[in-house]
């Protein structure tokens, strides 16, 4: 197949009419719930999703609720989700829809993309689903189904390869039904043409006309990927503890899980000597330590090694907050990496 055309467009729409799933973002497509879903679901599976999209619109029904929200609230309800940059954008997003637009999603193109953290994929489906206008929000899934019904292998995603997939979808592009079509290309790569193990054909649409089908190679696509090496760190993790109560900290503000609390940490393997000079240099002295076992955390980039240790301390700490367990689990949205180190706090 070269490009989509309105025969196949009309079999794939027929088809997600069938078979289209009830998610629970898809009882309305108003332009904020758009927004927060799509949001939500780069990077993340949908069964991971469902939950937290579901709380967060009872904590904020409208723009202007989320609008009105601290970073710290709008973080731990993000907690677990990962990717916390997505939670401090979709809260700036929604600040500067208050004050610029009226708390009124726009609708052109450009304005929509100054929105922080609404890039091309976002964009393109909040224009196609909540407004109904002919864009394609290409994402991995769409790349493979691109790959295979053309028969065009890739080893990495380039701008060009985004480009080519969107017009190849554009073609035949069904006016009629714009958030229909792509929400019906992206439930056919998610169900039927599935990234791991076999491809569904036989309940395929469009296998007909997809190359790959033809040539009985579909798993051969979309080619190997150029995978990078993933750096790994040697983390040490402190839960330092002062009359029942555990210190965490606030990360800085760029990079890695920015701004977030976490529990103290040192980037090396660290010696007792090292660890006494690193409290007392934040007035702390050491008084007794345990080892509390090893973890792994894989970023997308990144490795982190971890060793913990519980430190009971004593002295008036610098630049650290010492809270009780409760108030840490609740009032706080640590990182999943640490989550080994949560468990064992009391
Ligand atoms: N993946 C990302 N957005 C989606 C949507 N709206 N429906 C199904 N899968 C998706």
């Amino acid at each position: 197949m070269v490009a989509m055309d309105k025969n196949q467009a009309e079999l794939l729409l027929a088809w997600y009419r069938q078979n289209e799933r009830p998610l629970p973002w898809r009882k309305d497509a108003d332009p904020y719930r758009v927004l927060v879903s799509e949001t939500m679901l780069q990077q993340t599976r949908i069964e991971a999703v469902k939950p937290y999209y579901e709380r967060f619109l009872q904590t904020f029904p409208s723009i202007q609720d989320l609008a009105k929200a601290s970073e710290e609230e709008v973080l731990k309800l993000w907690q677990g989700l990962g990717y916390y940059s997505r939670a401090r954008n979709l809260r700036k997003a929604a600040i500067l829809i208050c004050s610029s637009y009226g708390g009124i999603m726009p609708q052109e193109t450009a304005s929509l993309s100054r929105l922080p953290g609404v890039g091309e994929y976002t964009r393109n489906a909040i224009l196609s689903i909540a407004f109904q206008k002919p864009f394609i929000a290409v994402d991995g899934n769409l790349l493979r189904v691109y790959a295979r019904l053309s028969g065009k292998r890739f080893s990495e995603i380039t701008v060009v390869l985004k480009r080519d997939a969107g017009s190849f979808f554009s073609k035949a592009f069904p006016l009629s039904a714009p958030g229909d079509y792509n929400q019906a290309l992206m439930d056919l790569g998610e169900l039927i043409c599935v990234p791991t193990g076999s491809p569904l054909c036989e309940e395929c649409p469009l296998a007909s006309s997809c190359v790959a089908h033809r040539l009985g190679n579909e798993e051969s696509y979309p080619g190997k990927r150029t995978k990078k090496e993933k750096k790994s760190w040697d983390v040490d993790v402190f839960l330092l503890e002062m009359n029942g109560r555990f210190a965490i900290e606030k990360r800085e503000d760029k990079g890695l899980l920015a701004g977030l609390y976490q529990f103290p940490n040192i980037p090396e393997r660290t010696s007792r000597k090292k660890r006494e000079k690193w409290l007392q240099e934040r007035g702390l002295i050491l008084c007794e330590e345990t080892p509390l076992g090893e973890a792994k955390h894989v970023f997308t980039h990144l490795i982190w090694n971890m060793r913990g240790f519980r430190i009971r301390v004593q002295g008036k700490a610098r630049g650290l907050l010492f809270l009780s367990p409760k108030e840490i689990r609740e009032g706080y949205s640590i990182p999943s990496a640490f989550s080994y180190y949560l468990k064992q706090l009391d």
